[in-house]
């Protein structure tokens, strides 16, 4: 073939195709060699420099099976140096807040933003499962996004609600109203928590019957309120908002909830609420420590706050 090529002078292997179609042996592009050998340069740095080579079976370096590479690096602990930098900076913020009481952590913008973002996983982990992950409650667990408070919503009383559980108490009236008492009082309620301001016969019952005692003299759940503007509350509901702590709300609701109580051992039908403690040394499910139940307070607070 060599001998009749017809394009003599050129590079060409003497290999032809359809004619004219032929394989030169023209060197590649210089770029193009340099990018070639700094790559494979660049393999045999990183494979002195990185782990790399899977070792040999039965001549594992230190331990492991590939070469470890002179610098020793490896990503566990690129990500355990990650992680301490970041608990360097946690650190420095759980120090702060260690020697702060809630209302000086909620004047301070940094601590309060970094407080709620902490606390947001908290509270997914502790409460959530009872509240709903945004304070928003759930049928029968009390909304904490609002400014609706059983027991009050500063933050001295959220701290005790945290730190110590809950558990609010209500007779059953099952035997001690008559069916036309039941009826008349949940109709009461009914019609305030859509606006009604009930007749002068249904306070009279509301107050011979003892309701007033632990909903106190309006019905809205306030037994006094102090000069300083706490409230005192035996964790009884209000009666005369449209709020209804115990779902689906309205008539059938509160008529249930007159006659079983809430709490009640030995009432089948009874209400349950039970906020469990979370203090350390409190009950079994105490686990949360001192600065963890501040940093709730103050999410709790965010979410609904005021009295
Ligand atoms: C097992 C369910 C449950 C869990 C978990 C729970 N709670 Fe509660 N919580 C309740 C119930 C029920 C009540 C109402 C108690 C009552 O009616 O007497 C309540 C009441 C409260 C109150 C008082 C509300 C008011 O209106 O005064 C606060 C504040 C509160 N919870 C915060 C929390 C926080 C913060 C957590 C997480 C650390 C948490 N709760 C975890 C069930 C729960
Ligand atoms: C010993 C105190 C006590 C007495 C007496 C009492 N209650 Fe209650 N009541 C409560 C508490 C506490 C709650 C809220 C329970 C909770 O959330 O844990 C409640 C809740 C309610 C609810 C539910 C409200 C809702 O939003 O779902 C109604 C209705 C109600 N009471 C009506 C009455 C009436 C009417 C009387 C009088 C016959 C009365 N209560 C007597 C303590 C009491």
């Amino acid at each position: 073939m060599a001998e009749n090529n017809p394009y003599p002078g050129e590079n060409n292997t003497g290999h032809f195709w359809d004619d004219n179609l032929r394989e030169l042996t023209n060197p590649p592009p210089r770029w193009w060699m340099i990018a070639f050998w700094a790559s494979v340069a660049w393999w045999v740095l990183y494979a002195i420099l990185y782990p790399m080579w899977p070792a040999l079976p039965g001549h594992n370096v230190d331990g492991k099976e590939f070469t470890p590479g002179i610098l020793g690096w490896t990503s566990i602990k690129e990500y355990k140096k990650g992680v301490e930098q970041v608990e360097a900076v946690r650190a420095q913020y759980d120090k702060q807040i260690a020697g702060m009481t809630a209302e000086q952590i909620i004047q301070d913008p940094g601590l309060l933003q970094y407080t709620l973002a902490s606390s947001k996983v908290l509270f997914g982990d502790h409460c959530a499962a009872c509240h709903g992950s945004g304070g928003q409650g759930n049928p029968g667990y009390p909304v904490l996004a609002d400014d609706d408070w059983l027991y009050g919503g500063t933050l001295a009383k959220i701290t005790e609600s945290i730190t110590n559980g809950r558990k609010g108490a209500m007779t059953a009236h099952v035997n001690i109203l008559s069916d036309a008492e039941i009826d008349q009082l949940a109709n009461f309620v009914a019609g305030m928590s859509q606006g009604g301001k009930g007749s002068e016969a249904d306070w009279a019952l509301f107050n011979a019957k003892g309701c007033v005692a632990c909903h106190g003299p309006k019905a809205t759940g306030v037994i006094a309120e102090l000069p300083n503007g706490e409230i005192v509350t035996v964790g009884a509901a209000n009666l005369t908002d449209s709020i209804w702590r115990f779902r689906p709300g309205g008539y059938e609701s509160a008529k249930h909830t007159i006659t079983y109580g809430v709490n009640q051992p030995g009432v089948a039908q009874t209400r349950n609420a039970v906020m469990p403690s979370f203090a350390q040394q409190g009950k079994l499910e105490g686990r949360l420590t001192p600065e963890q139940i501040k940093m709730l307070t103050v999410y709790v607070h965010e979410l609904g706050g005021g009295k």
